[in-house]
C-alpha cells in the first residue's frame, strides 16, 4: 500500500502548529514540488529529533485540488458540507493548503513551520495559523477526555486510510477541520452532574454512561451512528485545544477514508435526531471554520512533485 502520511494516524503529541493557506499564483508545478519538500522537512526534523515525536500532514483542500492534480480527483473529495439550523450552523472556510505539524516540543513546531511558510511564502497567503497543545491528561478545555472513543492500533488505518474503494488514491485520508470557539464562561456554570450528560460520560474518571442511559442530546449519542447495515459510523479524531487568555476552544480534526461519516455525525449535531433533539454541547461551542481537505499518500505527492 502507498504510504500513508505520517500525521493521520499519529499518536497524540503535546504540541500543535496547524497552518492554512490559500494559493495566489498559478505557479502549481512549483507548489507541487514543494509539498513534496515539505515532505522532506518533516523527515528530517524528525531523524535530528526522533525523541520529539515529530509527525506532519499536508492536505490539498477541496476546492483546490482540481487545479493542483488536474485529471486525478479522489472519488468523495466534497466541499465542507454547508449546515445551519436555527441558531447552530457549521460556517464553511475553505483553504487551498492545510498543513499540520505536531511534536512533544513546541520549539520543533515552530522551526518546522518557519520552514515550511519558507518554502511557500511566495506562492501563498496564510490564512490562519493556531497551535494546539494538549491540557491536562489529554482533555479538551471543557475538562472532558478527548479522544477516548478514537480507534487504536491497527484500527486507526482501517478508519482512516482509504484502501482498494479507490485505487488511485491508496494510502490517503479525508480531512475536516473546524475550529471551535468554547464559551467557558456559560459552560463552567453549568453543575458537573449537568456537564456529565451533556458529554455522556463522567468528567473527572471519563468512564462512559451506558447507551440506554445517554440523554438523547449527549454529544457522544449524537456521533455515535451506525450506517443502513448497522455499522457503526467512526472517525479518527486528532483534536486539540488552542486558546489564549481572552479565546479558548477545539481546534477538530477528523481524518477517515471516506467524507461521509463526519458529515452524517456534524448533521446530528447541528439538526438532531427524528425528534429534532440536537448537540447539547453546542449550546457552549461555536464552529468558526470548517475546511475540507484529501491528504494524499507520501508516494503520490512525491510522484507528483518531481
Ligand atoms: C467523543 C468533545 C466535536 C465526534 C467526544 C468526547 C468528548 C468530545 C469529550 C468523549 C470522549 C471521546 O470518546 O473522545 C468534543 C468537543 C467538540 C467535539 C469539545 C467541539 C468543540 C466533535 C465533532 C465530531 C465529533 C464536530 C464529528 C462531527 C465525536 C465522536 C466521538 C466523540 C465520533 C466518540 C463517540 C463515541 O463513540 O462514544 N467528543 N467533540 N466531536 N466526538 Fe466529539
Amino acid at each position: 500500500m502507498p504510504q500513508p502520511q505520517k500525521g493521520i494516524c499519529a499518536e497524540p503529541n503535546l504540541h500543535a502548529l496547524y497552518l492554512m493557506f490559500n494559493v495566489i499564483d498559478e505557479q502549481d508545478h512549483a507548489i507541487r514540488e514543494k509539498l513534496a519538500k515539505i515532505l522532506d522537512v518533516f523527515n528530517h526534523y524528525d531523524e535530528e529529533h526522533y525523541e520529539a515525536m515529530i509527525s506532519g500532514v499536508v492536505a490539498i483542500g477541496s476546492n483546490y485540488w482540481m487545479e493542483l492534480y488536474p485529471g486525478e480527483l479522489p472519488l468523495e473529495l466534497a466541499p465542507f458540507p454547508d449546515m445551519s439550523c436555527e441558531d447552530r450552523s457549521a460556517p464553511v472556510v475553505p483553504s487551498d493548503l492545510f498543513i499540520q505539524i505536531r511534536a512533544d516540543r513546541a520549539d520543533i513546531c515552530h522551526a518546522i513551520g518557519v520552514e515550511v511558510y519558507e518554502l511557500l511564502k511566495i506562492h501563498v497567503e496564510l490564512v490562519e495559523q493556531v497551535k494546539g497543545f494538549r491540557y491536562l491528561d489529554g482533555r479538551d478545555l471543557t475538562g472532558f477526555v478527548d479522544g477516548t472513543e478514537n480507534p487504536k492500533g491497527m484500527k486507526k488505518l482501517d478508519v482512516a486510510i482509504v484502501a482498494d474503494e479507490d485505487p488511485n488514491f491508496t494510502g490517503g485520508s479525508y480531512i475536516h477541520v473546524q475550529r471551535y470557539r468554547h464559551n467557558l464562561d456559560r459552560w463552567n456554570q453549568v453543575e458537573v452532574e449537568e456537564q456529565e450528560k451533556i458529554i455522556g460520560r463522567t468528567k473527572s474518571d471519563d468512564v462512559e454512561f451506558l447507551s440506554h442511559k445517554k440523554a438523547r442530546f449527549a454529544h457522544t449519542k449524537r456521533t455515535s451512528l451506525k450506517d443502513d447495515e448497522g455499522n457503526s459510523l467512526e472517525i479518527l479524531r486528532q483534536s486539540m485545544p488552542y486558546g489564549n487568555m481572552k479565546v479558548q476552544g477545539l481546534f477538530f480534526v477528523s481524518c477517515c477514508k471516506s467524507s461521509k461519516p463526519f458529515t452524517k455525525m456534524l448533521e446530528s449535531m447541528i439538526f438532531g435526531d427524528e425528534t429534532g433533539t440536537y448537540d447539547k454541547l453546542l449550546d457552549f461551542t461555536t464552529p468558526e471554520t470548517g475546511a475540507a481537505y484529501f491528504a494524499p499518500s507520501v508516494d503520490f505527492i512525491k510522484r507528483l512533485g518531481k
